[in-house]
C-alpha cells in the first residue's frame, strides 16, 4: 500500500466531528476499499477547548483554516467552515492553488464561486468533490456526474432542504405551528447557523444551482433562481391540500424548457400518489428525468453530523483510489452559459386560495376572470368560515369566505394577471395564497 493520504478538517462543528469520527472508526474498511490508508493529520477550529466527543490530540491543530490550508502537510483540504466568502472561499482557493485536493460540504460557496474554482483545480490538477453540499448524505453528486453521464437530463427536481421538510411534514402531521416546528428542527441540527436561509429557500436554491449545472452542463447561475420559501403556508393551506389529494413541498425544480432553462424554488403541491409526496421529515430526496434511464429518485438524510460525513468521507475515499472526474462533469470551459427561462412563462398548475367576501355576484366576477383569462378550473371547493353577520344588504360587516381553487395548466402570466384583476375589483380581503401544483408521474 501506498503512503497514507493525509487529511486536514477545518471546521469542527457537527459535520467537522462526525468525519474525524468516522474516519477513525472505518479507517480499515475504507483503507481496504480505496487501497490506501487514510489518516486524520490536522484539524482547524476556532475554539480549542471544545468538547466535540471525539479525541483530537494527535491531531496538528491551526486556529487558521487559512493558515492550515497553506501550510499543514496534508493531501486533502476538507473545508467545512461555511460561507461564500471569508475564511471558506480563501482556504479552499490556497488549498487548490498548492494542489491539494479539496473536499467540501459548502454549497454557498459552489453556488457562488463554483465554475471559478473548478478551473482553479483543474490548473493545479487537484480534485474539487462536493458531494456533501447537495442534499447531505444522497449521493447525487455521483449520480449525475458519472452514473447518468450518458443522459440527456430534462428535469431535475427535489426536497433539498431537511430543515422545511421537517416543518411542513409535522405541521401536517402534528398540526403544530410553524415556529415550534422550526425550534425543534434547530434543537435536532438540522437548521442552518441563520435558519431564514433555510425557511426562505436559500439554502434549497445553493443546492439547486449546483444540480443545474451538473444536470445541463451550463455554468452555474445561482442568481437566476425564482425563490419563496414556505413561511407563508399555513395549516389551512396543509389541509386542503390533504382533502384534494396534495401535499404541500419545497421543491427545487431545474427544468429544459423552449426558451431556456427553469430554476425554482417554490413551496409545491405534488400528488399524494406520487413519490416525492412520501418523503417526509428531515429526509431529501432527488429525481432526475433522463433521456434514456427515465426516471430515477434518491431518497435519504439530508442534514445531519452522521449523514453529511457519509458523503464527504466518500470524497475522501474517491480520491484516495486516484479516482478524478472533472468537477462539474466536463472541463470547465466546456460548460455553456445558462439561459434563463422566464418564470412568467412557466406553465402548470395552480392552487389558489381566496378569502371571498359574502356577497351577491363575487362568485360570478372570480369565475369571469378566470375565464377572460383562459384559464380552465379543475376544481372550487367553498369553505364555511364563522357564520356571516347580517348578510346581503343589512349594512353589517361580512366575514369572508375561504375558497380554493385548482387550475388546469396555464402559465405565470395569466395566473398572477387574474389575481391582480380579482383583488382590484374588491371581491376578496388580504392578498390570495397561491402555490403551484408540479405535474409529476
Ligand atoms: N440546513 C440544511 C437542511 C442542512 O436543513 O437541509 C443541510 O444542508
Amino acid at each position: 500500500m501506498s503512503d497514507a493520504l493525509r487529511v486536514g478538517v477545518a471546521g469542527l462543528g457537527t459535520v467537522g466531528s462526525s468525519v474525524v469520527r468516522l474516519l477513525t472508526k472505518h479507517g480499515a474498511r475504507i483503507a481496504r476499499n480505496s487501497g490506501r490508508d487514510v489518516v486524520v493529520s490536522a484539524v482547524s477550529a476556532r475554539d480549542r477547548n471544545r468538547n466535540r466527543g471525539v479525541d483530537l490530540s494527535a491531531y496538528t491543530w491551526f486556529d487558521d483554516p487559512v493558515d492550515m490550508a497553506q501550510t499543514a502537510e496534508i493531501d486533502i483540504f476538507v473545508e467545512l467552515v461555511g460561507g461564500d466568502n471569508g475564511a471558506a472561499e480563501e482556504s479552499v482557493r490556497a488549498a487548490l492553488k498548492r494542489g491539494i485536493h479539496v473536499v467540501t460540504a459548502n454549497k454557498a460557496l459552489l453556488a457562488k464561486h463554483g465554475v471559478a474554482l473548478a478551473g482553479l483545480a483543474e490548473q493545479n490538477d487537484a480534485c474539487l468533490n462536493y458531494e456533501a453540499a447537495v442534499a447531505g448524505g444522497i449521493p447525487i453528486v455521483k449520480t449525475l456526474r458519472e452514473s447518468l453521464a450518458s443522459n440527456e437530463v430534462s428535469r431535475v427536481y427535489g426536497i433539498l432542504n431537511g430543515t422545511c421538510n421537517y416543518i411542513l411534514t409535522r405541521m401536517e402531521t402534528d398540526g403544530i405551528g410553524f415556529e415550534e416546528c422550526l425550534a425543534d428542527a434547530q434543537r435536532l441540527g438540522y437548521a442552518e447557523a441563520d435558519p431564514t436561509f433555510d425557511i426562505e429557500g436559500n439554502d434549497t436554491a445553493h443546492k439547486l444551482a449546483i444540480l443545474t449545472s451538473l444536470a445541463f452542463g451550463t455554468k452555474i447561475s445561482s442568481d437566476s433562481i425564482y425563490l419563496e420559501g414556505i413561511t407563508s403556508i399555513t395549516t389551512a393551506d396543509i389541509q386542503a391540500a390533504d382533502e384534494l389529494g396534495y401535499r404541500i413541498k419545497l421543491l427545487g425544480v431545474a427544468q429544459r424548457t423552449e426558451t431556456g432553462i427553469e430554476q425554482r424554488v417554490h413551496p409545491t403541491m405534488v400528488p399524494k400518489t406520487s413519490a416525492i409526496a412520501q418523503v417526509d421529515g428531515v429526509l431529501n430526496a432527488v429525481a432526475v428525468d433522463g433521456d434514456f434511464v427515465g426516471e430515477i429518485v434518491l431518497v435519504g438524510p439530508g442534514a445531519g453530523g452522521d449523514a453529511t460525513a457519509s458523503s464527504v468521507v466518500a470524497d475522501i475515499a474517491d480520491i484516495a483510489r486516484g479516482h478524478a472526474v472533472p468537477v462539474l462533469g466536463m472541463p470547465s470551459h466546456d460548460l455553456e452559459d445558462y439561459t434563463r427561462a422566464r418564470m412568467r412563462l412557466h406553465e402548470g398548475g395552480y392552487y389558489m386560495r381566496l378569502s371571498v367576501l359574502d356577497r351577491p355576484g363575487a362568485f360570478a366576477e372570480i369565475a369571469m376572470t378566470m375565464a377572460d383569462e383562459g384559464i380552465s378550473l379543475e376544481s372550487i371547493v367553498q369553505r364555511r368560515g364563522a357564520a356571516t353577520p347580517g348578510g346581503p344588504g343589512t349594512g353589517e360587516e361580512q366575514t369572508p369566505q375561504p375558497v380554493i381553487l385548482i387550475t388546469y395548466e396555464t402559465t405565470e402570466v395569466a395566473v398572477n394577471r387574474a389575481l391582480e384583476t380579482i383583488i382590484s375589483k374588491g371581491v376578496v380581503s388580504g392578498r390570495p395564497q397561491l402555490i403551484r401544483i408540479e405535474k409529476l408521474k
